[in-house]
């Protein structure tokens, strides 16, 4: 659609998009896989894995995705799905199925179970993780843990809610009141030093540093004031687009570990409450973990 701009010349009319049909499809989604590995915990048969010994996949996160991507091509046949169990694992792979993917008008990006390692053993912090970005915006996202029942959900320009209730980051102004979240993927070549330095280099500067094993229930304690900023280098799309909403609408700040913007391909990432971000960043300019 086009009109007249004062100057008579023609311009583009604002992209309007009403996320109520796409949040209720990945709300939908999301409970339905989520409870499904819910109920599967302790029961996997299929342990596999993919990259490395350490990068798990079994037969709940497949199962998840194909759940969730019937449910949205249900509604929305001519949407694009990125889903991590359909792309080869790798850096390169990712990088290739975006560039692939990334000119959709819409594009699903989701990880059906994030914090695989933790299901597998049943620890409960694991979730299911569901974005829409429009035109390569981050439109919607939904992050759903069904261990504690608790449903993330975020429209762009609309805020972030947990049951209703709207998310809030939390108000720390110093590392020395912050508690950190972290994380450490299976890559041991590239990520995992640059993730143990950056590590070692905050752990004495704030009061606590966390590890729990997903990204994206990370990225939703920082909304929610949980964590006050959750830091990780090496991560994929579809780890951190709903949780990067979920942040922004909750009033922090998502950038990459050197202070860049996010966006969708981002894969060191930063998230906070703001107040703290630059000391942060400080940390990891300091460490020579900024992964670039
Ligand atoms: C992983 C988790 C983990 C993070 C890794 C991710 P997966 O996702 O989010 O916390 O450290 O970088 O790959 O494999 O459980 O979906
Ligand atoms: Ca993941
Ligand atoms: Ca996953």
């Amino acid at each position: 659609m086009s009109s007249l701009n004062p100057n008579g010349s023609k311009e583009r009319e604002p992209y309007v998009v009403s996320g109520k049909g796409y949040t209720a499809v990945a709300i939908n989604a999301a409970a339905k896989a989520g409870e499904y590995i819910k109920s599967r915990q302790g029961t996997v048969k299929e342990l596999g894995t993919k990259s490395s010994a350490r990068d798990l996949v079994t037969e709940v996160d497949k199962g998840a995705e194909q759940m969730i991507r019937r449910l949205v091509m249900t509604h929305y046949p001519d949407h694009a799905f990125l889903g991590e169990e359909g792309v080869e694992p790798g850096a390169n792979a990712v990088t290739a199925a975006l560039e692939e993917l990334k000119d959709n008008e819409y594009l699903w990006i989701v990880d059906p179970v994030d914090g695989t390692t933790n299901f597998v053993h049943g620890f409960p912090f694991y979730t299911v993780s569901i974005a829409l970005a429009v035109r390569g915006e981050l439109t919607v996202g939904v992050i759903y843990d069904p261990v504690r029942d608790e449903m993330f959900v975020a429209e762009k320009g609309k805020g972030a809610y947990v049951h209703g209730v709207k998310t809030a980051v939390s108000s720390e102004a110093a590392l020395d009141d912050s508690l950190i979240a972290i994380g450490f993927p299976p890559d041991r070549q590239f990520a995992q030093p640059t993730n143990l330095a950056a590590f070692q280099n905050i752990l004495p500067k704030v009061r606590g540093v966390r590890a729990g094993g997903s990204a994206a229930l990370h990225l939703a304690y920082v909304a929610a004031g949980r964590v006050s900023a959750y830091y990780e280098a090496g991560l994929s799309p579809w780890d951190c687009a709903a949780g990067v909403l979920l942040v922004k609408e909750s009033g922090g700040v998502v950038t990459d570990m050197r202070g860049e913007p996010y966006h969708i391909g981002t894969r060191h990432i930063v998230a906070s409450n703001g107040h703290i971000h630059e000391d942060i960043l400080s940390s990891l300019k300091e460490a020579g973990a900024t992964g670039f």
